[in-house]
């Protein structure tokens, strides 16, 4: 493995948690946490078995909790018991407090904003679950969802769940040719889509990416459209392209849930590994929907009439469970986020602790009351100490908690994050693990557990938890191949990470070819994939590279065909390329046109020796298996031209 050892971080810095924090507190002390984590640990049965019954609520109650392991990939959870997803996120609220809001949904522009309350927002997914069934959506079929942020989207998700349909939203950020391999790979009959989104005043034309991305694809019967903005413009097709206004409406406003099994699927969501195309990473109904409920309810510390905002996007883990699944199945009021962090200006999104946002200056967080905020979050990426001293200071003021929380689409929920109510925190650090969750670091080469404090390694979780993923769809092997094979016995993250002297894990960051864009996961196999379709192109390597603002950016190091073609055309080409096959979130910021790349003798690309070339190292190390060493200075040069 291209991995190598860093120090384990020293921190005397200790924020207890505030008064504030403590507000309504679930849980009274740090100590009481530890008392229930090493319940979950010691008794996972009785704990998560009274958990469940606490949380959700079930058609018919589950005799058995769990069964299966990792080394034989069959787990399941609570997998006698029967419920809906959509009925325990919306109806049983609906019924107790109809008028509470369930959706402020908060437009592009500051002017445009919504509030839903339960019970308009129960009715609105139960015509829309009548008109899915009555064009023969049913139990198991996957329905694919490319939406802009608005609350259709949120209603498309859970008319599939009340169904037994299985969604797949596809970030609208994605190309067709993206969304298209999506599609076939689930197998969808139905695409819910939009005339148009719209982020940062940029049009994204929805309609017109889906009908690009399902030309040739027969089997899609129906793209049901919302109307966003009425684009007079939007073509539609015949015997297949309905509006949505025209059809849910006129449809019944009741609906009875479809009883599901516990382990019956509840959606899938397409993310990058190491090797291939993205996977189809599945997610089961009541683990993950209690996993996703109880951590949102422990870690924000979830009182009854809060607002929650997660700026998030439902086409990523996070906007599924802690936009929607967590937050409503507690019965909360979340807030719906459809612009951008900088649209009109950077005071719209400060909540997001974020380089970029800093550099815009104080001015901005100081200008408004944050006064009603408890609880700060943040995902997706290591924060730097620095980001985290900014966000604690300058937008909790000192009063708030700060969540640091790391999880990944395939855990489904949050597993290691501080309680916001009890746990000490440390600028950078992760902290500790969820109830259930028993992190393990591991020698990446001998894969032997590293015990004790003060040590790093790669990052592994010891057995399974509720809301851990099932399947690769349609892929059972991938998914053992995965994360159960490298090392066996452990469910592997991919990550590496520290564990201090108090035992505190700080996450380091990928350890396979996994880059991380401003919390987007993208594979360097995949960029280089798309790459072979531009004819000019004979091989390329592609690196994630240090960025002060996104964290890491793409870097492409190209060899060209015919060296003498123009080379500028050549870069902006390999740029649209990788546009058009995976989309705008996975566009390079360098290019690079090389003569050879560092292979060793059997011909692996060595990238490695790439990324230290990129971030200025001069020190590369061991360069006895490289086929050509003169190679690393001929890089050197243009990488530095
Ligand atoms: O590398 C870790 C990073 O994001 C990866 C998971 O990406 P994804 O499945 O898209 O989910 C992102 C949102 C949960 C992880 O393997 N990551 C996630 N959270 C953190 C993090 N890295 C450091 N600190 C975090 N808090």
């Amino acid at each position: 493995m291209d991995f190598e050892m860093e120090d384990v971080p020293v921190c005397d810095v200790i924020y207890q948690p505030t008064e504030k924090a403590k507000y309504n507190a679930h849980l009274s002390s740090f100590d009481e946490y530890k008392k229930l984590y090493d319940e979950s640990i010691r008794d996972p049965e009785s704990f998560w078995k009274k958990m469940a019954h606490e949380t959700l609520s079930w058609d018919i109650p589950f005799q058995k909790v769990s069964s299966g392991s990792f080394q034989d990939a069959n787990i399941k959870w609570f997998e006698d018991g029967y419920l809906n997803a959509c009925y325990n996120c919306v109806d049983r609220h609906a019924n107790k407090n109809p008028n509470k809001v369930a959706i402020y949904w908060e437009g592009d522009q500051t002017s445009e904003s919504r509030s839903i309350s339960y019970l308009e927002m129960k009715n609105e997914i139960c015509r829309l679950a009548n008109y899915l069934e009555s064009i023969g959506v049913k139990k198991g079929d996957c329905v694919a969802i490319y939406m802009p942020m608005i609350p259709e989207a949120v209603y498309a998700m859970l008319a599939c769940v009340r169904i037994g349909a299985i969604h797949s939203v596809v970030f609208g950020g994605f190309s067709d040719e993206a969304l298209k391999d999506r599609i076939i790979d689930a197998k969808c009959r139905v695409v819910i889509t939009a005339d148009e989104g719209v982020r940062g005043g940029k049009v994204i034309h929805l309609k017109n990416i889906v009908d690009q991305a399902i030309e040739s694809v027969e089997f899609v019967k129906t793209v049901l459209v919302v109307k966003r903005t009425g684009e007079p413009s939007i073509q539609m097709k015949a015997d297949r392209d309905v509006w949505y206004h025209e059809k849910v409406s006129t449809q019944s406003k009741d609906h009875k849930p479809v009883s599901m099994n516990s382990e019956d699927l509840l959606f899938i969501l397409y993310t990058s590994g190491s090797t291939g195309k993205p996977k189809g990473v599945a997610h089961s109904t009541a683990g993950y929907l209690l996993y996703a409920s109880l951590t949102f309810k422990y870690v924000f510390n979830y009182a009854e009439n809060d607002i929650f905002g997660c700026m998030a996007d439902v086409g990523w883990i996070t906007g599924h469970s802690y936009v929607v699944y967590g937050p409503l199945c507690n019965g909360a009021t979340i807030v719906l986020f459809d612009s951008t962090p900088f649209y009109p200006d950077a005071s719209r999104y400060w909540q997001v602790v974020d380089k970029a946002l800093r550099k815009a200056g104080d001015a901005f967080p100081l200008k408004y009351d944050l006064s009603s905020l408890r609880v700060l979050g943040s995902v997706g990426e290591p924060i730097n100490p620095e980001a985290w001293q900014w966000y604690y200071d300058k937008i909790g003021r000192n009063k708030c908690a700060l969540v640091d929380t790391y999880w990944q689409t395939e855990t489904g929920g949050i597993v290691i994050t501080p309680i916001s109510s009890v746990t000490p925190t440390k600028p950078g650090a992760a902290t500790l693990p969820f109830f259930g969750i028993e992190p393990a670091l591991l020698d990446p080469h001998s894969g032997h557990e590293i015990s004790g404090n003060g040590v790093c390694g790669v990052l592994a979780i010891k057995s399974p938890w509720p809301s851990i993923t099932r399947t690769v769809y349609g892929d059972h092997e991938r998914y053992k191949m995965t994360y159960f094979t490298q090392y066996p016995g452990y469910y592997f993250t991919g990550d590496s990470a520290a564990r201090d002297s108090n035992g505190y894990y700080w996450i380091r960051g990928r350890v396979d070819d996994v880059i991380n864009v401003s919390g987007h996961r993208l594979s360097t196999a995949e960029i280089e994939n798309a790459l072979i379709n531009y004819p000019e192109c004979a091989e390329a390597a592609v690196i994630g590279k240090p960025d002060e603002i996104t964290g890491q950016s793409i870097c492409v190091f190209c060899i060209l065909r015919n060296p003498n073609i123009d080379k500028e055309k050549a870069k902006t080409d390999i740029i649209k390329q990788v546009r058009k096959s995976i989309g705008p979130i996975a566009t390079p910021k360098s290019v690079y046109l090389v003569p050879d790349l560092p292979k060793t003798r059997s011909g692996k690309i060595m990238r490695r020796l790439l990324r230290k070339i990129v971030s200025g190292e001069t020190n590369f190390g061991d360069l006895t298996t490289l086929s050509d060493p003169s190679i690393i200075n001929k890089i050197n040069i243009i990488v530095s031209q």
